[in-house]
């Protein structure tokens, strides 16, 4: 039994060394390692083998399965190299593949420049939640319950209390609950409303502003939605406030630009007008100071609201708000 497998071991290595092509490596594999091959006869003999030879006929037999499958490999490597089709190689003068490099969202980005505009007027960032009671969201704004103002908002209602905010307008009165005056802060954070076409969306973000001092009149709030949209949009934007009502405000405003597209001409962007409405203002109604405990003699502000989305539309010239939510790379790779 010895002697046979020190013969096959012989056998194989000369005939590994002249195997010439893949084909030949195949057969010897076959005929060694197949399954009726010298090496599983050779297990099959084992035995027969009396007990005293056994271990040492097992571990010529062992090792001679194992030298085969490591000459074979080796042999049949040096033909996949020949024939070109290597196993494990590479071209190393081949350029290195980069990783992709994401952006921020066109919604971020407006959002973090609109923040640092109103920072450098020395404006505080404020939060507040997205889930709110009637009374913050509606009540607390002088938008009694049954009041017709209600409509003006498609309001989604998670329980007879309970809302998700339809504006950032409640972050004025949390705020002003629990901090004295002078105050400028602006509060920026998604809203919900039951609305839905080019221009709307269930979920958009709002940017609420929000100053109040003594003396602060409706000057000052010109001025500084002058100087926002003269750096957002440039110098040369024409911004012009149009009478308008909130509950919360008195008076009331709407501030409309210069339309971007046109320049003022009239176009089918701002409906023949040649001006684009941007944001909501107004003084601060004495009844929301009431409702958080302000000296409406003594305190005066100005408060005003805009719609992030419709600010990043006219400055990228992005004619449907659904761009911004559906996640499409080829969108968000332009900016
Ligand atoms: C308000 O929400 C007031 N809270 C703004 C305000 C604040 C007025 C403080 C006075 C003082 P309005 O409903 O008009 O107002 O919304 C403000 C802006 O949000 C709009 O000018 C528009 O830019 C944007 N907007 C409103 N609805 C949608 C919507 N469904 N999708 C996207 N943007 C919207
Ligand atoms: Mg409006």
């Amino acid at each position: 039994m010895i002697d046979q497998i020190k013969k096959h071991r012989e056998d194989f290595d000369s005939r590994v060394a002249q195997a010439a092509d893949a084909e030949a490596v195949n057969r010897l594999r076959i005929e060694f390692l197949g399954k009726k091959g010298h090496l599983a006869q050779a297990m099959q003999s084992l035995r027969t083998v009396p007990a005293a030879e056994k271990p040492a006929a097992g571990k010529l037999v062992n090792e001679l399965k194992q030298h085969v499958e490591r000459l074979l490999g080796e042999k049949s490597q040096t033909f996949e190299v020949k024939s070109g089709k290597p196993r494990e190689s590479f071209d190393t003068s081949l350029p290195g593949r980069r990783e992709a490099l994401g952006s921020l969202h066109p919604i971020t980005q407006t959002l973090e420049e609109i923040e640092a505009i109103f920072h450098g007027l020395g404006f505080c960032v404020e939060e507040g939640p997205e889930i709110e009671s009637d009374y913050y969201n509606f009540e607390a704004l002088n938008i009694p319950k049954d009041h017709p103002a209600r409509d003006m908002q498609d309001t989604f209602y998670i329980g007879e209390e309970t809302v998700l905010r339809t504006h950032t307008s409640p972050v004025q009165i949390h705020v002003m609950e629990r901090q004295e005056p002078p105050l400028r802060i602006i509060a920026p954070g998604r809203v919900y409303r039951c609305d839905s076409d080019v221009s709307h969306t269930p979920m958009f973000h709002q940017i609420e502003g929000l100053m109040v001092d003594e003396g602060v009149s409706f000057s000052h709030l010109k001025s500084v939605m002058n100087i926002f949209v003269h750096q957002v949009f440039g110098k040369n934007t024409s911004v012009r406030f149009r009478p308008s009502f909130f509950p919360f405000t008195c008076p009331s405003a709407e501030v409309d630009i210069q339309c971007v597209m046109c320049s003022g001409k009239g176009c089918r962007v701002c409906s023949q007008t040649g001006w684009l409405e941007i944001l909501g203002a107004g003084m601060v109604d004495p009844a929301v100071f009431e409702a958080v405990g302000y000296d409406s003699d003594k305190w005066t502000g100005f408060a005003f609201g805009m719609g992030i989305e419709r600010i990043a539309m006219l400055k990228y010239g992005i004619n449907d708000i659904r761009l911004f939510f559906e996640n499409d790379l080829r969108f968000l790779r332009q900016f």
